[in-house]
Formats: structure tokens, C-alpha cells, sequence
């Protein structure tokens, strides 16, 4: 099967280096003809729509950018998602976990097809990008949640959450980048459509991630812990933080099991305590284009 990759920025280089049969195209859609175009070069048998439009330094960005994030987030999608129908071709797009916020109405946590109450600039343009995509045929919507690598550089989460001398203790889901490539080769692979939550089942604490980056990282490790109202009001983030646990049903109905949140989050410190002991870092050969999820 033939995969093209478009966006090569965190998640699609990501997925890139995991699949040496994929391509990837770094060129800027700004139209369905271009996108056609891209399709015509590389002649796929799928798509994985990776690009779009995150904030940078990070999302709060987006709050005074609105038109560029709509066009990244929600024009984009649908800009692709005309073009492959032209051309018949299976699109998974990566959506996100932000979308929810807060408490979900079944205590196992947000459903796939659970509306969504967006809260900030981002999170609307992704979650309008899912409600258009989500009515047409042949389309895959992956959603994933504060992915962690174990790769250390600056946006990884591990490391944001270690350098932050205030952390908020919040509980969310996660999807480990090593098992997300997995899930979305097979997700393209079966040309699965629908709305997935591609996370790990069950849910971290923040307190939990520092708990074991104090015991396989760094034992002299200090932080002090705070609310998330004082988050705000301290000056710390522009727009509160989206926390949610996702539910992945669509991804077990289709034979697809990710390892649970715990046991992934161990094994991702152990090969990230080991990476950082050999002076592994992604910012250092210029990698690293992104943020991990801090929206
Ligand atoms: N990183 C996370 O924590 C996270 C969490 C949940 C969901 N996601 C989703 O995952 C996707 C990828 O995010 P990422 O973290 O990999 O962000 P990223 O590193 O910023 O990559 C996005 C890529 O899309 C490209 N792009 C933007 N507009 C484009 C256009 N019109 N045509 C073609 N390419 C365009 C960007 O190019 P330029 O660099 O030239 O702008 C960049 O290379 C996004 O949809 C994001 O919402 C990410």
C-alpha cells in the first residue's frame, strides 16, 4: 500500500520514520486543485492528513490568530478531504483529544461520538474540521490526546512538565507516539472509516508522570503544585487547559488494542531515561518542530 504523509512537521516526520515506504509532501494546500495536484504527483493508495495549524510557541497563539487556525484546521481538512474524494483515495485525518473538556457524561470517558465542547480557538477549528469530515465516506478521523514521546526535546510533554516550577495535578488520557504510528499504519491499512480515539486505555495523572520521571530521570526533581484556576490567574496560560479522559471504542470494534496508559507511560520513562543519559535530543539535529499537545 502506498501512504502519502501530508505535513512534514512533528507527527507526520514522526510517522515518516516509521514507515520508510511512505512519502511525504511538504507542500503548501491552499486549494482542492493543489491538492489534487499533490495526489496526482505521488499516485497513493491513503492518505494521512498531518498538517495544520497548532500555535507557536503553542496554541494560545491561535487565540489572536483565528483565521489562520480556521484555514489550518478546519478549511485544510475539508480542502483534502474533497480531493481524495475526487479521486477515491481513503483519508485518515489526525484530530484531537482537546476537543473535550472537562468531566464526560459517561464515567468512562468521552466517546467517539460524544459532541464535543470545545473551548478555546484551536479546539473549535478542530472540532468543526471533525463535524464536516466525519458525514463523508472513505474518511478515518484519529483523534489523539497530549502525545508523549520518548524522544527528549523541549515540546515533548515529559519534558515541559519537568522544567514547569508549577504543574497543575490533572488526569488525562495520553497516546504514546510509538503506539499511535502503529495504530494509524493499521487504521490506513484497512482504510478504516469513522472517528477513533487513538489513546492508550485509561488515563494519567500529572502527578504520576513527575512521580516516575523523579524515579527514572531525575530524583533531585522539584516543583511546586497548583490549580488549574491558578494557572490562569497566575499568568502562567492565556485560556485554561483542556483535561479529558477518551473512551476508545471504534479502534477495539475494528480489532485494533493499544497497551494501557500505565504500562506505556513506564516503558516510554525507561527509554526516555535512557535517551537523556545519552544525550539524545531531538532539538539538537532540528527535528523537533512542535509542541506537544499543551492546548
Ligand atoms: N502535537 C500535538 O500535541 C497534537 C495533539 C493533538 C492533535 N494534533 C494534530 O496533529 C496534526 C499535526 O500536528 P503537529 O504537532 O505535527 O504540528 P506541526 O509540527 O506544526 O506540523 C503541522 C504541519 O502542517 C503544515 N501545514 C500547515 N498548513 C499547511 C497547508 N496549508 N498545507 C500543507 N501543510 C501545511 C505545517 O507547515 P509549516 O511548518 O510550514 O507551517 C507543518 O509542517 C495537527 O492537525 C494537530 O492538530 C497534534
Amino acid at each position: 500500500m502506498k501512504i502519502l504523509i501530508i505535513g512534514n512537521g512533528y507527527i507526520g516526520t514522526k510517522c515518516a520514520k516509521a514507515w520508510p515506504d511512505a512519502v511525504v509532501s511538504d507542500k503548501i494546500i491552499n486549494s482542492v486543485e493543489e491538492a489534487i495536484a499533490v495526489l496526482e504527483e505521488h499516485q497513493p493508495d491513503a492518505v494521512l492528513n498531518a498538517a495544520g495549524i497548532v500555535g507557536k510557541p503553542n496554541v494560545d497563539w491561535c487565540e489572536t490568530h483565528q483565521l489562520e487556525t480556521i484555514k489550518g484546521n478546519t478549511i485544510l481538512p475539508i480542502i483534502i478531504a474533497e480531493a481524495c474524494q475526487k479521486k477515491g483515495i481513503y483519508l485518515l485525518h489526525i484530530g484531537s483529544g482537546c476537543i473535550f473538556y472537562g468531566a464526560s457524561p459517561d464515567p468512562k470517558g468521552w466517546k467517539e461520538d460524544d459532541f464535543a465542547n470545545p473551548g478555546v480557538v484551536y479546539t473549535k477549528a478542530k472540532y468543526a474540521g471533525d463535524l464536516a469530515l466525519m458525514t463523508l465516506p472513505n474518511v478515518g478521523i484519529a483523534r489523539i490526546r497530549m502525545p508523549m514521546d520518548s524522544i527528549p526535546f523541549g515540546g515533548n510533554i515529559i519534558d515541559k512538565l519537568a522544567k514547569y516550577p508549577k504543574i497543575i495535578d490533572v488526569e488525562n488520557s495520553l497516546t504514546v507516539i510509538s503506539d499511535m504510528v502503529q495504530v494509524f499504519r493499521q487504521l490506513l491499512e484497512k482504510k478504516a472509516p469513522g472517528i477513533f480515539h487513538v489513546a492508550n486505555p485509561g488515563s494519567i495523572k500529572h502527578k504520576e508522570i513527575i512521580a516516575l520521571y523523579e524515579e527514572l530521570v531525575d530524583p533531585s526533581h522539584k516543583n511546586e503544585w497548583i490549580t488549574e484556576d491558578d494557572l490562569v490567574s497566575e499568568g502562567l496560560v492565556a485560556k485554561k487547559r483542556s483535561s479529558n479522559i477518551l473512551q476508545s471504542n471504534n479502534l477495539v470494534k475494528i480489532g485494533i488494542n493499544m497497551r494501557p496508559a500505565q504500562e506505556a507511560l513506564r516503558a516510554t520513562m525507561e527509554e526516555y531515561a535512557k535517551l537523556k543519559k545519552e544525550g539524545v535530543n531531538l532539538d539538537a539535529d532540528g527535528s523537533a518542530r512542535a509542541d506537544s499537545c499543551s492546548c
